[in-house]
């Protein structure tokens, strides 16, 4: 197969940041994505149905002319969100789902839940409205390893929660190992998981192990081989739990090369075509579209996109940076100067 129609996808886990890296970056998805879910760990983050409409707004504006591209919004989940505002958000169109990132788990995450009490009052809420809880699935106990935090989450936190909330549907954000394929796979459909490209395409030799890669580093951070390949089964058998979340994080390069790095990477200009690739090589383009752009609007109950979209087996030269005007300046593009051996062209 060297073409490919696929209804058009959708991003369920995109950081497209504010201002000048909001305009530099959100373009990129936009391009040949439907929809995407915006992330809320902005500095300070979007905690309420106002601010969220508030960024949405300020995301339509970066928009190219002519743009059908919709982004959809979270609500940054905090030690005090109020229920109602949850819900009135929810109800109102604003939210799709609320986020939780455990205090300090990641980038812009400081803000995040420290107590897990206080949250159950919203967890019941959105489980009474039907609304989607989206987790950074990652324990940060400093007793717990950093390539342990996943299964330990899955075990600690999330395993109670599915059964003090059977209604509630859940995401595993940028699942990242084999036990965690297990678990997505054992408690479908009331939990689902988006897979990023750089879980299906890195171990943690590639990124350690003839140097340290700054632009490797993510989190959760790339795992082992098994884990890797556990992974891209899990994505491309087209099983319904699995969906696309490109985590495309972009970072200012003088914050990826500081002492202590910040975790992400920008892969939005590479993503579709990295996927296809991914795809291609497991011999299982023809479940592509499942994972891209029928799997995700299904765990969130919504219609898939009528428009579609062209990969051809076409090579072409990954561009190294975006310019970002401002003092971000740049940011490095995910496999930028590689071939990319798939090419949208429709
Ligand atoms: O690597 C990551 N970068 N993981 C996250 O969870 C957050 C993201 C970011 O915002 O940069
Ligand atoms: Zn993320």
């Amino acid at each position: 197969m060297d073409r490919i129609t696929i209804r058009k996808p959708d991003d369920w886990h995109l950081h497209v940041r504010d201002n000048d890296m909001l305009r530099a970056a959100l373009p990129h998805t936009a391009k040949n994505f439907g929809r995407a879910i915006l992330m809320p760990n902005l500095v300070p983050p979007v905690c309420t149905s106002a601010e969220a409409a508030a960024y949405r707004t300020r995301a339509m504006a970066v928009l190219p002319e002519g743009s059908t591209f919709k982004p959809l919004m979270t609500c940054y989940l905090t030690d005090a969100t109020d229920p109602d505002d949850v819900e009135r958000g929810f109800k109102d169109g604003i939210f799709t789902g609320v986020k939780l990132y455990p205090a300090n788990a990641t980038t812009n995450s400081a803000a995040g839940v420290t107590d897990y009490k206080k949250i159950e009052p919203v967890l019941a809420r959105m489980e009474k409205i039907g609304m989607r809880f989206l987790m950074h699935a990652e324990e940060v106990d400093p007793a717990v390893d950093v390539f342990d935090r996943e299964a330990v989450f899955l075990e600690r936190r999330l395993t109670p929660w599915l059964k003090s909330f059977p209604g509630l549907k859940f995401i595993v954000e940028h699942l990242s190992s084999k036990i965690g394929v297990e678990f997505v796979r054992a408690h479908a459909p009331q939990v689902g998981a988006s897979i990023t490209p750089y879980h299906l395409q890195l171990n943690r030799t590639d990124w350690l192990g003839w140097g340290n890669r700054p632009y490797m580093y993510c989190m959760p951070v790339i795992k082992s081989e098994a884990d890797r390949l556990a992974l891209r089964d899990a994505a491309t058998t087209g099983d319904v739990c699995f969906f696309l979340g490109t985590d495309s994080a972009p970072h200012a390069v003088a914050k990826k090369l500081a002492v202590v790095g910040a975790a992400g990477l920008f892969n939005a200009p590479v993503a579709i075509e990295t996927y296809a690739q991914v795809f291609d090589e497991e011999g299982k383009l023809e479940n592509l579209e499942a994972f891209a752009s029928l799997n995700g609007p299904r765990h969130y109950n919504m219609a898939p996109n009528e428009e579609t979209i062209t990969l051809a087996r076409e090579s072409w030269i990954a561009p190294e940076e975006i310019k970002v005007v401002g003092p971000e300046e740049r940011a490095l593009i995910y496999r930028g100067g590689e071939t990319i051996p798939w090419k949208v062209v429709g």
